[in-house]
Parts: C-alpha cells; structure tokens; sequence
C-alpha cells in the first residue's frame, strides 16, 4: 500500500522497513537525550516515526509522548516500546496543527521539517510549539544545511543509498535514488526504488524534502516569534558554520 503524507513522501508506509533502513543512525540520540533531561518535564516529539528517539528517551525516564502523521509509523512505534516495556504515549497527529498539554520541551528530529514545505506549513508548526509549550519551554529542530553540490545533481543519476535486510526474512533491499531540486519550490524531489532481492521486484516511492537555507531558517523563526537560543552545525555542539552538516536550533517563544 502507498503511504502519502502531506507533502507527497511515500516512504513511510511501513514503520519495519523503515527501522531496517535507518538502523545505523544514531547521531542525535545523545543530544536529545541530554536536552530532555535537561527539561525537567513533559516533553513532545513532533514526526516521532517508529520511536527511534521517543522510547530510548521513556526507557531513561523521560515522561515523553511522541506525535505523527502516518499510522504505520506509529503501529511499529506502539509494538515497539510494548516489547521495550515503556509506555510513551503515542498519538496520531500533525505537526502544524496540534494540542495536547503544556510541555518543558519540544523537538523535530531527523530533518522531518523538511516534510512541511509551505510557508503555511511553518507557520502552523511554529504557533502550535509555542500554544503547547510550558513557561519556560524550548523548541529543539533539526534540519541539513543545504549542500549546493547535492542541488546540481544530474536528475538522471542513479545512485545507492541503502542495503539492508528486509524484515520477516523477505531478504535484501537495495535502495536506489534519483535527486532532482525544484528551485522555485525550494524541495528536493527524490525518487527512491526499492528493489528485492528475493523477488526481484521492484517499487519506486517519493521523497520530498524542503531545503531551508540558513539565513532563512533563522528569519522562519524569528518572525514566527522565536527567539534563537544556541545553534550548533551538528548533534556534536560544535558551532554552526559553511560546512557544517546540519543546522541544529535550539529556540523559545519571544512571548510566553
Ligand atoms: C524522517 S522521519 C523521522 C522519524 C523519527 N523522528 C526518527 O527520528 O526516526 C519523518 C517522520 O515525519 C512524519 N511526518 C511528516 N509530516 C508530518 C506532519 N505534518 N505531522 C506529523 N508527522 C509528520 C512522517 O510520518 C515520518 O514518520
């Protein structure tokens, strides 16, 4: 089954062939680990996915709940942690329009702002951080730097970006990509082909993703009502610069 979520992405319509894909990383997970403690309090994971950071983050103690959009995600996420023996809640949700309490912290991990790629988008993101954040509270995203050699690849241009081993014994899945940027849109349209092994079949699936340039990142959040608390160009907090991988910020509502 097709899974789309609002901006086209198909990838997610199987939470165990996603976990199969992405189990080598583990770059942030320190990070967030220490900004939740750090909070003192409810926290909130926005396109929390299969829970890969939300159940290390209830299993360490955490009074966590993770939100997203897609129901095969979060059904990966719920067996997850039931067979982790943690209960984070877990809720079906968007980003950009949600209420669900007063939390000491809020993050978007993993580049999942990059699925919201309207200027309405951002803008429901940002108000409902700020409605559903605690006196106090801060907002944690992280999203890549735009790399400009990435954003003249040859559309045509396949190339692997995944081999990993299907769940169920279904065998080896190599992922191919083709990357092609919109530069009206800003969003990078990838195309992933998912080709089995074992069957020899092969699916292709979508991928967008909005690039956010630095300069801009920080005027989304300022004139969103943000104030910029520390920005780090990887989960390391090493001070963002050209060549850094990532733009991490860490930022509370101007008002509260
Ligand atoms: C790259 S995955 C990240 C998942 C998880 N945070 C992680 O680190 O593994 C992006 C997630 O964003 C979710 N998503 C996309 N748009 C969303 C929206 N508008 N509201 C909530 N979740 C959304 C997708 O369903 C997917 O689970």
């Amino acid at each position: 089954m097709k899974h789309s979520i609002a901006d086209g992405s198909q990838i997610y319509w199987d939470g165990a062939h996603y976990d199969a894909f992405n189990v080598p990383y583990q770059d942030d997970m320190k990070f967030y680990l220490a900004e939740a403690k750090k909070a003192r309090g409810p926290v909130l994971e926005l396109a929390c996915g299969t829970g890969r950071l939300t159940i290390p983050l209830a299993a360490a103690g955490v009074d966590v709940t993770g939100l997203d959009l897609a129901g095969p995600m979060l059904a990966r996420a719920r067996a997850k942690a039931a067979a982790a023996g943690v209960k984070p809640r877990f809720v079906k949700g968007d980003a950009r329009s949600f209420s669900l309490g007063r939390f000491k912290l809020i993050f978007i991990a993993f580049n999942s702002m990059q699925h919201l790629a309207a200027r309405e988008d951002i803008e429901g993101l940002f108000s409902s951080v700020a409605r559903n954040l605690a006196p106090g509270g801060r907002f944690i995203l992280d999203v890549f730097n735009p790399d400009p050699r990435c954003l003249v690849r040859d559309p045509d241009e396949e190339l692997p970006v995944a081999y990993y081993d299907a769940p169920s014994g279904g065998g080896k899945v190599l992922v191919n990509e083709r990357y092609s940027y919109d530069r009206a849109a800003q969003v990078s349209r990838l195309t992933w082909t998912y080709r089995s092994e074992k069957t020899g079949r092969s699916e292709k699936k979508r991928l967008n993703l909005r690039c956010f340039f630095p300069e801009e990142l920080l005027a989304l959040a300022h004139y969103n009502g943000f104030d910029l608390l520390a920005r780090y160009g990887d989960f390391r907090r090493r001070p963002f610069g050209p060549d850094s991988p990532k733009q991490v910020l860490v930022c509370r509502p101007r008002v509260q």
